[in-house]
């Protein structure tokens, strides 16, 4: 368990000293911090077809990527190259591990855990995030120079690589195992590595207008709904049939935000929205569906994990669609069930791991060994040993 000490701050000052708003170094963030995951189970995990990484280099002063799956690193020299595994939640329980310490933020704003291992003198070059970004350094040191926001001049390197032009440093620091640099989005930053070194960016990415109303327009066409056109059943004749009056850009306008204010369409399409999986997860369902006894008897026994990467929410308000109405959303989809295992359901979307103990009093309850049942099956929840 990795335990984040915020330098003296609480984690109400970070919020609003930092968050969103400048850059800042947490020295010393992960006391005595051991990397999650060898860098040999880590060049291995890029080579699964699943896995989205890439190696970047620099080559006689010239930027090259390669995108993963990997079979081989023999052709790589000695430095100035790193390798990127994005969404390394999804595929490595331990350095998921490292997302736990923020809990502090909501789980619907977190993007994935990206890391990164660097050859002395590799880096993904500089460049600017749209998101917030946690960056925990692992073994080895690195170089992390961050500019302030501002006109900066993005540039292609490369055909996959957008980078920036050089800027001025406003933080410059050598970063060791266990400090943490967070960087809101904007500020241009590079990170070079000073020796080979382990990185773990945990990344929140907001989204844009642009995205929910695009995301909302595949809701709507997927279930078949706001088809209905416009009734003007009302109209009076017009003198100028080339003006759009005022009362027909409203009617115009409130069309669209009638489906707005539909808070059970709207509230179910953001819960799928926020729930849908941002990187492929790695799903071992069930071979055999679980028998209701031997669940019952395994829930005294076990603790039940979340997978890596599955995103599962409720809203909070009583309104319909929220969870005092028996509703949640777990990997895209609309989950049901019966209000009175509300306590457990909340359970299950706050903690990576519910233990024996907080599942206990719902052993003999035949609603939720409905729905624990199907979780498991489906491989969204494994049994893990009780700590
Ligand atoms: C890296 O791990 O090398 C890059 C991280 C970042 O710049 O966000
Ligand atoms: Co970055």
């Amino acid at each position: 368990m990795y335990t984040l000490d915020l330098n003296q701050m609480s984690q109400n000052e970070f919020l609003t000293k930092y968050w969103q708003k400048k850059p800042v170094v947490i020295r010393q963030g992960f006391k005595d911090f051991v990397d999650p995951i060898s860098t040999d189970e880590f060049a291995g995990i890029a080579m699964e077809e699943t896995v989205q990484s890439r190696l970047v280099s620099k080559k006689d002063g010239q930027w090259q990527a390669e995108f993963g799956p990997f079979e081989s690193y023999e052709h790589l020299g000695e430095r100035d190259w790193s390798l990127v595994i994005q969404a390394l939640d999804n595929f490595s329980e331990e350095a998921a591990e490292l997302i736990e310490p923020f809990r502090f933020l909501p789980h619907w704003r977190l993007d994935d855990l990206m890391a990164s291992f660097a050859t002395e003198g590799g880096s993904v070059g500089p460049h600017i995030d749209n998101y917030d970004v946690f960056i925990c350094q692992g073994s080895g040191k690195r170089h992390w120079r961050v500019g302030d926001r501002g006109q900066h001049v993005e540039v292609i390197s490369h055909e996959a690589l957008l980078h920036v032009e050089p800027f001025e440093a406003i933080i410059d620091v050598e970063l060791e195992a266990g400090d943490i640099l967070y960087i809101p989005p904007g500020f241009p930053h590079e990170g070079v590595a000073l020796e080979p070194s382990m990185s773990f960016s945990v990344g929140f990415r907001a989204n844009s207008a642009i995205s929910l109303l695009s995301g909302f327009a595949d809701h709507l066409i997927d279930n078949d709904l706001g088809g209905q056109l416009l009734e003007d059943a009302e109209r009076q004749a017009i003198k100028n049939s080339g003006e759009v009056t005022n009362k027909d850009y409203a009617s115009i306008k409130q069309q669209l935000q009638n489906l707005l204010d539909n808070d059970k369409l709207f509230k179910n399409f953001v819960g799928n929205y926020l729930t849908n999986a941002k990187h492929e997860l790695d799903l071992m369902p069930s071979e055999e569906p679980f028998e209701r006894d031997e669940v019952k008897e395994l829930l005294g026994i076990h603790a039940v994990k979340r997978l890596g990467g599955l995103r599962a929410f409720y809203f909070e308000s009583s309104e319909v669609g929220s969870i005092n109405d028996g509703v949640c959303y777990i990997n895209g989809e609309q989950i049901s069930f019966d209000n009175e295992i509300s306590p457990v359901i909340k359970l299950l979307c706050n903690q990576l791991v519910v233990t024996p103990d907080e599942l206990a009093p719902w052993r003999e309850n035949e609603h939720f060994i409905t729905l624990i049942i199907t979780l498991l099956d489906q491989g969204y929840w494994f049994w893990t040993e009780a700590e």
